[in-house]
This record gives structure tokens, C-alpha cells and sequence, in this order.
């Protein structure tokens, strides 16, 4: 059975609560159920982790390798400058899809660029909690080309 991981990093364990005109009410919870539904119904296994600290979200890509066959991240704001993260993603053997909730595009110009896409197989942005199953349906199928 194929597993994957998806990872969310920091504030995004406040959604529902959080800018909900920018970020809609489903909470991180409402978000893992549908997605482990549709990861049973495509016979795959999906673990969750979130973490406000970049050092644990490099520790958690880090573990990815070996552990999982891909990985569905959300670096929230660490999006835009962290190199450790890019880094991280560049390390791990296993393809990352960037996913955001909002359109990164068409807010803030400090949003409108990550510095971690380019070591991803790729991103997808601005469809809200449906991000996340697009990221999904991308990411499987990378793995059933390899
Ligand atoms: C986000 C976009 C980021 O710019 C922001 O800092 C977030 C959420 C999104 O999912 O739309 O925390 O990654």
C-alpha cells in the first residue's frame, strides 16, 4: 500500500478559525478526514503532521524518506524564505507537491513567490481545502508513472 504523507506547517493547526474569508472555515481535522477518505478509496495510506517549528518540519521530511512515497506539504509562511526548508525538500528521494490553500498569486507580494517550489515536483494553490485532494490526485499519479 502506497503512503503518504501530508504536512502542514506553521498556523495552519488555527484553520477555521483563522481569516476564514481567506482561508474558509474547514479546520486542519476536517481537512485530514476527507483526505484519508479519498486515500481509502485510492488504496493509500495517509499520515498527518503539523508543526509551527522549521527545524520539525525539516525533521519530518527528513523521516519522509523511507517512511512514505510522497509527501503533500503546506509550508505556510516558511513558503517564501526558508532555505532550510527548500533545502529539505531537496534532500528527500520521495516527490513533494507544494499546496496552498489560498492563491499565492494574487495576494501580498511577498506571498507571491516560494523559494521551495522549484525543488517540488510541482505546486497548487488557490483552491482552498480542494488544494489538498488536488495535491493528492497529483501525487499519485507521479507515483504510479514511476
Ligand atoms: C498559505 C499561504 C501562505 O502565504 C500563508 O503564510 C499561510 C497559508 C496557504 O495555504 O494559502 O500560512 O500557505
Amino acid at each position: 500500500m502506497r503512503r503518504v504523507l501530508v504536512l502542514n506547517g506553521p498556523n495552519l493547526n488555527l484553520l477555521g478559525r483563522r481569516d476564514p474569508e481567506m482561508y474558509g472555515s474547514s479546520t486542519l481535522s476536517d481537512i485530514e478526514t476527507t483526505l484519508s477518505a479519498l486515500g481509502a478509496e485510492r488504496g493509500v495510506q495517509i499520515g498527518f503532521a503539523q508543526s509551527n517549528h522549521e527545524g520539525e518540519l525539516v525533521d519530518r521530511l527528513q523521516e519522509a524518506s523511507g517512511a512514505y512515497d510522497g509527501v503533500i506539504f503546506n509550508p505556510g509562511a516558511f513558503t517564501h524564505y526558508s532555505y532550510a526548508l527548500r533545502d529539505a525538500v531537496s534532500a528527500v528521494d520521495v516527490p513533494v507537491v507544494e499546496v496552498h490553500l489560498s492563491n499565492i498569486a494574487a495576494r501580498e507580494e511577498f506571498r507571491r513567490k516560494s523559494v521551495i517550489v522549484a525543488e517540488c515536483a510541482g505546486q497548487i494553490s488557490g483552491f482552498g481545502p480542494r488544494s489538498y485532494a488536488l495535491g493528492l490526485d497529483a501525487l499519485m499519479g507521479i507515483l504510479e508513472e514511476e
